[in-house]
């Protein structure tokens, strides 16, 4: 039995610059590896002629064909020209799906890697770029296990950033919908959103992960990367609850919240997880209406595993 723990990531900024030829968005973003993870368990099956992918935990994922983790084998298979023998594979889902935390094409990257390991393959160096992007624009941060990210092109442009030095907390709200990416990103060329303010709050996150960046620098630059992710409006825009939801826990937190990646994660940045865990108590002892069925994770970037999470 071959068992990876695939990670979720934040988006500190989000800049969408353009439209290319085909079809995606030029994007300049900031990724930060954190420490909630799913958990991805890989064997080969001794019966049947396919791959058998079993899912549990969060619901969302899909269990078929269409999941990351069955089409990574086969990219595989393909890239090689080999038909490996079949796989059973058991995927734990505790990353909220289709909530901008990047969960489904971490497991794709997880299931890329942990495959090579079950069959004894490697893929060239030299082609591992191409196969993992080719799963999806966030594979490539995932893949090659980066703690940060300068993130441009479609998203497979990566380029490592250093850890932070000494963890960061981190309090992550998701609300009981999904927004898919295709759709967040069609109602950014319906709305036409500027993106100015976003490309200045990179450089200077940028700037503090220069040289490894502790919490005290990262948690300085918080209040402006509140407002420097692009596809807010447009996420904003499909589910009405989110402008509310956000101001919610501002109220409630007295810090400023931000979205992930398309949404609709919001989340907060604390000096450590337990700070950022006693501050989920107090949400949850608020009873919020705005609250009602979300899911609260404290997370630490370097996990694995949340301080606390709720329900
Ligand atoms: O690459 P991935 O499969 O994760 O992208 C999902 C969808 O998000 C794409 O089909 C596309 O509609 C949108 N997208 C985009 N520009 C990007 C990344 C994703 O338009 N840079």
């Amino acid at each position: 039995m071959f068992e990876d723990r695939p990670p979720a990531k934040v988006n500190l900024t989000l800049a969408v610059v353009g439209r290319r030829p085909d079809g995606f968005h030029e994007l300049r973003s900031i990724f930060l590896r954190i420490g909630l993870t799913d958990r991805l368990m890989m064997a080969p099956t001794p019966t049947g002629d396919r791959d058998q992918l079993t899912v549990t935990g969060l619901s969302g994922a899909p269990s078929t064909r269409d999941n990351l983790v069955l089409r990574a084998l086969d990219a595989l298979r393909a890239h090689a020209g080999i038909n490996f023998p079949p796989l059973a594979v058991t995927l734990d889902k505790r990353i909220p799906a289709a909530a901008g935390l990047g969960g489904g094409s971490s497991d794709g990257a997880s299931a890329l890697r942990l495959a090579q390991a079950v069959w004894g393959i490697r893929v060239a160096r030299n082609a591992e770029l191409d196969l993992a992007a080719s799963l999806g624009s966030d594979i490539p941060f995932f893949y090659f296990n980066m703690p940060a990210a300068s993130v441009a092109g479609r998203g497979e442009d990566v380029s490592w950033l250093p850890a932070i030095n000494g963890g960061l907390g981190l309090l992550l709200v998701h609300p009981p919908f999904k927004l898919a990416t295709t759709q967040v990103f069609a109602r950014h060329d319906k709305l036409g959103v500027e993106h100015g303010d976003t490309i200045e709050a990179i450089g200077e996150i940028l700037a503090i992960f220069d040289d490894e960046p502790t919490a005290n620098e990262v948690l300085e630059a918080a209040g402006g990367l509140r407002d420097a992710n692009d596809l807010w409006p447009s996420a904003a825009s499909l589910a009405p609850s989110l402008p509310a939801l956000r101001d919610e826990l501002e109220a409630q937190t007295s810090r400023p919240w931000q979205m992930s990646g398309s949404g609709p994660t919001l989340f907060a940045l604390y000096p450590s997880a337990a700070e950022a865990a006693d501050a989920g108590k107090g949400l949850v002892a608020g009873r919020s209406p705005a609250l009602e069925n979300a899911l609260i994770n404290a997370v630490d970037v370097d996990g694995p595993d949340p301080a606390w999470r709720f329900p």
